[in-house]
């Protein structure tokens, strides 16, 4: 009983892949990758990755498929059985992110109601840490879940397994189309303040100026090349499950374009705020601009309520619009994991779509719980580096061999030209075929060497 579901309309499917893409990786992770990255510097890699990496990938991921018409499993699975398994590999990478990225969005939804009163006070750092986490230093204190997160994590699963279960049109597209208005709303009013702070101008210099020197930092660029996964959704079965719901003859050019510039466009302009605001602190406390954030996870539950004290008015206001900008953008991120994780047992078990959906929600939450614990950021930070930096990287380089080599890049790209609105030169199967994989190799044996060293 393969589940028939199909986007409404085409705004309906560019407004899902945009809430997949649009997510806490635009607010928080790129603003701190940015920033740990020698700022301006990291904005060229950043290009780089997107234009050799990143589109190539999307339009991939949506000409398959659109192409051929199910998750990553059944996609593998039509190219040839023996491939199947690569299919599963997104699926279980997804799954592992959806664990703790909920977590992740519980945190923002705490934050929401700590925004009311500023609980968080004077010392938003041992706050964050101490009351909010109840974190401690290791895994031998595993023992206590932590209640507030718990409750937080819960009501987020069932949000997830709410939409999700409504199906494509009823339930993903839906909600898409709530929350990306709301959600560029927030983002204007986020930037504005940002902008108008007086000192902003020290914190957009940084963003904007390039430090050419950094541009021979191998650092720079594995960062960069993260991100653009992280923040695209590609090589996670996501952009490939959705694409599936579309109709055959769908531009998947113009689609993966419009995606891939919407995501940027949103990081580029909140993180000019971002900036602006990190420059008013920075101002305002007479702290270097380079101090005022330390950690990654800081920028957002740390930082922020730094700088939401510090404001000259509307600082409730501001911080409940912040948290709420970031639970939205991390819902609408999440739900797509959810799909991608529940369509492929569909497709191989013929679950229905209710069943697939209650399965996974159940073990996803059971999965979250490990970060819930008093332990959980430091499972967070060790899961998240292997995930990202081994896992997903894989996946690219066997998608781009499974494709570029098997299938053949330029099958497929003769495929979805014609009836795409812009056509693609051959520059795409060279791209598949040797230049992503290549770049994406060289990532893989630097992330080893980072860690042998
Ligand atoms: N693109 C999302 C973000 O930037 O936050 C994160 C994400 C969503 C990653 C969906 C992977 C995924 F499958
Ligand atoms: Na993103």
């Amino acid at each position: 009983m393969s589940d028939n579901n199909q986007w409404g309309s085409r705004l309906g499917f560019i407004l899902a892949t945009v809430g997949s893409a649009v997510g806490l990786g635009n607010i928080w992770r790129f603003s701190y990758v940015a920033y740990e990255n020698g700022g301006g510097a990291f904005l060229i890699p950043y290009l780089v990755a997107l234009l050799t990496t990143g589109i190539p990938l999307l339009i991939l991921e949506f000409g398959f498929g659109t192409k051929m018409r199910g998750s990553t499993v059944l996609a593998y699975k039509k190219l040839s059985s023996k491939w199947e398994w690569i299919g599963w590999w997104p699926v279980i990478s997804v799954f592992i992110l959806l664990t703790y990225y909920i977590v992740i969005v519980s945190w923002s939804l705490k934050y929401i109601f700590y925004a009311f009163s500023q609980a968080w006070g004077t010392n938003p750092e041992s706050f964050f840490y101490g009351t909010n986490l109840k974190l401690t230093s290791g895994v031998e204190t595993l023992g206590g879940i932590n209640i507030t997160v718990l409750i937080s994590v819960i009501a987020l699963w069932a949000i997830n397994y709410f939409i999700v279960y409504n199906g494509i049109e009823k339930g993903i597209e839906k909600a898409s189309k709530v929350f990306m208005p709301l959600l560029a709303f927030l983002m204007l009013i986020i930037t504005v303040r940002g902008i108008t702070l007086p000192g902003a101008v020290t914190g957009i210099n940084k963003f904007l100026n390039p430090d050419f020197s950094q541009l021979l930092n191998s650092k720079v660029w594995l960062a960069a090349y993260g991100q653009i996964f992280f923040t695209l959704s590609v090589c996670f079965g996501v952009m490939i499950t959705y694409a599936s719901y579309l109709p055959k003859d769908s531009d998947v050019v113009n689609n993966s374009f419009i995606t891939a510039l919407a995501n940027c466009a949103f990081s580029f302009i909140v993180g000019i705020g971002v900036f602006g605001i990190l420059g008013y602190m920075a101002t305002h406390s007479g702290v270097p601009l380079e101090e005022v954030v330390t950690q990654s996870i800081g920028l957002a539950f740390i930082a922020f309520p730094k700088a939401i004290n510090m404001l000259p008015a509307f600082n409730t206001l501001f911080g409940i619009l912040f948290f709420l900008a970031l639970v939205i953008a991390g819902i609408s991120s999440s739900i797509s994991m959810v799909e991608a994780v529940v369509k492929p047992l569909n497709d191989k078990f013929c679950w229905s779509r209710k069943k697939a959906s209650t399965v996974v929600a159940v073990l996803g939450f059971l999965g979250s719980l490990i970060f819930t614990t008093g332990a959980g950021l430091y499972f967070l930070d060790i899961i998240d580096y292997f995930n990202m930096q081994f896992g997903i990287v894989t996946i690219g380089i066997l998608q781009c061999i499974a494709i570029g080599w098997i299938y053949k890049a330029s099958k497929l790209r003769k495929f979805f030209n014609p009836v795409s609105n812009f056509q693609v030169g051959s520059w795409w199967d060279f791209t598949i075929k040797y230049l992503t994989p290549a770049v994406l190799a060289i990532m893989l044996v630097l992330s080893f060497i980072g860690e042998i060293k």
